[in-house]
């Protein structure tokens, strides 16, 4: 078991006293981190400067922990992390979970956290922010799970149940945040979120699997987080920015039947795949950055404070 003494006093430290209990964890997906600019009194710290720490090795991710004041009023401390480990990077779960449990060490009630996903369901358009309620995990039910091990609180159970793991209350609050800005209602949907090992995105027929098993975004993070928070006791709010589909075609096109058209002079319908890459990914999570920013910020104002 990591040791968590050695972070803390780092950290005690490096961040003022004023931020030193912050309240809402919060996780930045890819292009994400934008959010780090509404804090203020912002105290950043360098991964590489944190024991227990791993560095994160994916462009458009920066690797720093964020402590500041977001929202209105006096506003409330939170913590949040500009990238995250992902266990495609070669990191070991309980060192993808290990900020998380340094969160919850230094007080964080609520973590936020946010990913850019694939859509599986066709009604999902690219840039609608999806309010996770549930999650399909094969690699948990596999095997690769950052609970394995022994139990790290116990006065949780050692079967923890994960029927209740996306907080009701967080999920009606981003409603109410939409609501309040005047957010048009297309913008945000519900649904279930698949995470996948990656670093491959699925096949056409993986794509298929994961939706038929009722699965509406994957993605390749934040599952991991979400068992060692609920692990930890902290209330989860998972938003995931839809930045491509992922292709389902229904059948596929045959190339037996394209080689017999164009073999008898027939003209062939040449089709273009699409194929998904990182760079996409990026630039809608730019471009839809600043909405997630605005609707994290209004659910942290929305916050009951205890
Ligand atoms: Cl299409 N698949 C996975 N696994 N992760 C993604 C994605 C797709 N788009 C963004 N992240």
């Amino acid at each position: 078991m990591a040791d968590f003494s050695a972070t803390l006093q780092v950290l005690k430290e490096l961040v003022p006293p004023a931020l030193q209990n912050p309240r809402v964890g919060i996780i930045c997906g890819s292009g994400l981190s934008g959010l780090a600019a509404t804090l203020r009194q912002t105290v950043l710290v360098p991964y590489d400067r944190l024991p227990g720490f791993v560095q994160s090795t994916v462009p458009g991710h920066k690797s720093s922990l964020a402590f500041g004041l977001m929202g209105s009023g006096g506003g409330v401390p939170v913590i949040a992390m500009l990238g995250r480990f992902h266990p495609y990077e070669g990191h070991r779960l309980s060192s993808v979970v290990f900020p998380v449990r340094v969160m919850a060490k230094m007080g964080v009630n609520d973590i936020i956290i946010t990913n850019a996903a694939g859509a599986l369901n066709p009604e999902l358009a690219v840039g609608t922010i999806v309010v996770v309620h549930d999650h399909i995990a094969l690699p948990n039910l596999t095997g690769m799970n950052p609970l394995l091990g022994p139990q790290t609180n116990l006065s949780l159970p050692r079967f923890l149940p994960l029927s209740d793991a996306y907080s009701r209350l967080l999920r009606k609050l981003v409603f109410r945040a939409a609501h309040d800005l005047s957010i048009k209602r297309d913008a945000l949907a519900e649904g279930t979120y698949a995470w996948v090992s990656g670093p491959t995105y699925e096949t056409p027929a993986e794509g298929r699997f994961l939706r038929a098993a009722g699965a509406d975004v994957v993605g390749m993070s934040t599952v991991p987080e979400v068992l060692a928070a609920r692990e930890e006791g902290m209330n989860v709010l998972v938003l995931s920015l839809v930045t491509n589909a992922v292709v389902i075609p229904m059948d596929y096109r045959s190339v037996r039947d394209e080689f017999e058209a164009e073999n008898t002079g027939m003209s062939a319908t040449s089709v273009v795949d699409e194929v998904v890459s990182h760079e996409e990914v990026l630039a809608l999570g730019k471009l839809k950055g600043d909405l997630m920013k605005t609707i994290v910020e209004k659910v942290i104002d929305l916050i009951p404070s205890d």
